[in-house]
């Protein structure tokens, strides 16, 4: 549907956003290996996690309402008529952890899904798994995607692209099949599978490196940061390792609190956000903005079944350009069209680098933010890898286009609050994907 979207002058309030989209795929998908049922509570309502769940119970897993709780019993034995076909929808996630999943299993599926799911790469999990012994057969290396389950050999890999799903692909992939693997990460990406394992399973370690402080060879005064090995983290699934079972208590999204926090950055206003993730995998947002200016305020902190999570309040300050690039760019993957919004409004130029991945997103997302930025006259470059976003006083309202993105569609959304007339969005549905509830957020922030 297409949507007005009218400029504010104020923002402030206190919400809850939906559970972290990301934590509720795992422990979807993970209850397949279970050995007794996972209760989640507060599994996320949006079309994309509602995927994984169609997606196990097609293998047999029986997923039970139990008043806030979600309860998935996993069968005695999982099963699917041969070539079933699994619909991941607009789910990377689902697509991509199933796929590895179902390579170690007995099971045998098609994974398809929409058109834009559909033009995203798949031969980053097909060569890995395809090496460990899987039967995997692509469409010009993406979906439909046929995979055929088989005995995996033990297997050992280096990621050569920043990316959970592939990392939990193949964790999840040894663990369907009983062999061992190790991966090693040379930039830190999200953990969720490796801790929601540490706290249902049995037989998986991780060890995480951290810089040393070392003499300077070149001057004996000072010290030095050091990396002891050449890798960030290194996950280990033993043979015969198992998934036993348990409680998955999920926060709030951050990659959706982000964007409420970007609408009081943007307009000097304040919002509160309760109970939402705070794993340091993914709390680069918070750092950015504390570093263009804003003051992020942290109180309740906890740590339920090994995520923690915490209330958050981020209060606008006066905005100040800032370069992104590097693990930051990884660390931040999911909130840079917000960031590109809020650097449209900041002083100076901000350099966004290292983020080509933003190409194979639900949309071309370097693209999507370079037209709706230009579209609201803001002066916006695209590179090769990245953007070139100059702040300015004010943004023009304007016609502005979702590309069928989630992301996009509410990252926009927040720019036209701070536009100088009203301005609209071709379709607004996309947002069904990870906060169906975003324009009643929106509403209980503004004005
Ligand atoms: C996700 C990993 C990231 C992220 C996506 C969710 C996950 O993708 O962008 O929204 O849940 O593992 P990549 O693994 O492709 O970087």
């Amino acid at each position: 549907m297409m949507r007005r979207l009218l400029p504010t002058r104020r923002v402030s309030g206190t919400i809850k956003v939906p559970g972290d989209k990301s934590i509720a795929h795992r422990a979807a998908i993970l209850s397949l290996l279970s050995e007794s049922p996972i209760t989640v509570r507060n599994f996320p309502d949006g079309a994309d996690c509602r995927r994984s769940l169609d997606a196990v119970e097609k293998c047999g897993v029986q997923v039970k309402q139990r008043h806030d709780e979600l309860v998935l019993n996993p069968p005695e034995e999982l099963s699917v008529e041969p070539d079933t076909i699994i619909d991941c929808g607009n789910s990377g996630t689902t697509a991509r952890l199933m796929a590895g999943l179902i390579a170690g299993s007995e099971l045998s599926v098609i994974l398809s899904g929409d058109e834009s799911l559909s033009a995203r790469p798949m031969k980053r999990i097909v060569d890995p798994l395809t090496e460990m012994g899987g039967r995997l057969y692509d469409t010009d290396g993406h979906l439909p995607l046929k995979v055929n389950g088989t005995r995996l050999l033990p297997f050992e890999y280096v990621m050569p692209v920043a990316s959970a799903q592939v990392k939990s692909a193949l964790i999840l992939a040894g663990l369907a099949s009983g062999c061992s693997v190790k991966v090693r990460e040379k930039t830190l990406t999200r953990d969720h599978t490796e801790i929601m394992l540490q706290e249902l399973g049995q037989g998986i370690s991780v060890k995480k490196v951290t810089p040393v402080l070392v003499d300077d060879v070149h001057d004996p005064r000072k010290k030095r940061l050091k990396m002891p090995e050449d890798f960030r983290s290194e996950i280990r699934v033993g043979a015969g390792s198992r998934v036993k079972g348990g409680l998955v208590d999920i926060p709030g999204d951050i990659s959706t609190a982000a964007f409420f926090f970007a609408a009081a950055a943007l307009l000097g206003g304040s919002v509160t956000v309760e109970n939402v993730g705070l794993n340091r995998t993914r709390t680069a947002f918070l750092e950015y903005l504390k570093n263009v200016g804003c003051d992020v305020a942290v109180t309740n902190r906890q740590t339920i079944t090994g995520e923690p999570r915490g209330t958050v309040t981020v209060t606008g300050g006066d905005l100040k350009a800032r370069r992104i690039s590097g693990a930051t760019t990884v660390e931040l993957i999911d909130e840079i069209p917000v960031v590109a919004v809020l650097a449209s409004k900041t002083r100076g130029t901000t350099l966004i680098r290292n983020a080509a991945e933003l190409k194979v997103k639900e949309s071309d997302r370097l693209r999507a933010i370079s037209e709706n930025l230009t579209a609201m006259s803001v002066k916006c470059g695209l590179l090769e890898d990245g953007l070139a976003i100059e702040g300015r006083e004010e943004l023009q309202g304007a016609d502005l286009s979702s590309f069928g993105d989630h992301r996009i569609a509410m990252a926009f959304s927040v720019a036209a609050l701070a536009a100088s007339g009203p301005s609209s969005l071709d379709d607004d549905s996309s947002v069904a994907v990870s906060c169906p509830g975003f324009y009643d957020l929106l509403s209980a922030v503004v004005g």
